[in-house]
């Protein structure tokens, strides 16, 4: 089946584009609130950050579909010596604007692949009382639902084709709400200063959470791990990104870096937002393009 990716290079505080109830599940990992590379400074506040989650939630809300799942990974953050309490606060906001909190998994890094591993050295270097902060090993997937699924909507076929892999379940400890996974380097080519997650997070939730053919929104796409995962999975996907630069990275990790379309090839598609205007792009317009020079 040929499956279709669009890319909004835009703000996701409004997801303008989408329909309401057009998307079957949103995985999402959100900038993080005074991030140390990327981010410093984006936020003026701890008040504009969850500003910023609750315009994100109440568009999610608006474009899933009833019964279906949001997905965000995200951690409290230490900063200056205070810890935000951002996932409890994540969890109010999505409750606030209709969501059922249904689960929270948590996604342990191994010992030693640490980003920031430095935090534990201070009572090293000081070794007496109160100079303890742990270094963070830890994440949270936080699962939330809209209403309640109704499992009769999926044809028999379709549920076939999706069915889930018993032993990769099992093998794997999927079912436990701990998660062992290798984290991506940040120093890893592609994905330097995005803070990717990697893969089988969305790998994982895909499968679990979605059928074949159904639509995968990432709002915070960065270098477009969900795109990809979505579209090796057979699912279509929708991702908007704020950094008109990272469309490279976005081609390069989806494998869509061919602009020549064909009959069987999937669909990428580019939408900017400018001036309030749309500049529309896909592989197949582009090939028209490309045909019409050569004539
Ligand atoms: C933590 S990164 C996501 C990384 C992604 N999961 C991956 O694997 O590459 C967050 C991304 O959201 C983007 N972003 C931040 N604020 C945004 C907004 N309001 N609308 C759209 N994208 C935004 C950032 O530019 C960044 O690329």
């Amino acid at each position: 089946m040929r499956t279709k990716h669009k890319v909004i290079f835009g703000n996701c505080m409004s997801m303008e584009e989408i329909p309401d109830k057009m998307c079957h599940l949103m995985i999402t990992s959100p900038p993080y609130f005074n991030a140390p590379f990327d981010y410093d400074g984006f936020f003026k506040n701890y008040d504009s950050f969850l500003g910023m989650l609750e315009k994100f939630a109440t568009e999610t809300y608006r474009v899933l579909q009833d019964g279906r799942i949001a997905v965000i990974n995200i951690d409290d953050m230490l900063v200056d010596g205070t810890k935000y309490p951002i996932i409890a606060d994540t969890i109010k906001i999505f409750q606030k604007v209709g969501f059922r909190y249904r689960d929270k998994i948590t996604w342990k890094k191994p010992d030693g692949y640490l980003r920031i591993s430095k935090r534990s050295g201070v009572i090293l270097q000081n070794p007496y009382p109160m100079y303890y902060y742990p270094d963070n090993l830890l994440e949270s997937i936080i699962i939330f639902q809209k209403g309640k699924f109704d499992y009769r909507s999926i044809p028999e076929q379709v549920r076939e084709l999706s069915k889930i892999d018993k032993k990769e379940f099992q093998d794997n400890k999927w079912y436990m709400t701990l998660w062992e996974i290798t984290n991506v380097l940040p120093s890893s080519s592609l994905e330097k200063g995005i803070a990717a997650f990697p893969e089988e997070i969305p790998y994982r939730l895909i499968k679990l959470f979605s059928y074949k053919g159904e639509i995968v929104l990432d709002p915070f796409l960065g270098s477009g791990t969900t795109m990809k995962v979505a579209k090796n999975l057979g699912r279509h996907s929708i991702g908007f990104e704020i950094i008109r630069d990272l469309e490279n990275v976005i081609r390069k990790k989806t494998g869509f870096t061919d602009l020549v379309y064909s009959e069987n090839s999937d669909i990428f598609e580019v939408i900017e937002r400018k001036e309030g205007k749309y500049r529309y792009v896909n592989n197949e317009t582009l090939e028209k393009i490309t045909l019409k020079n050569k004539k």
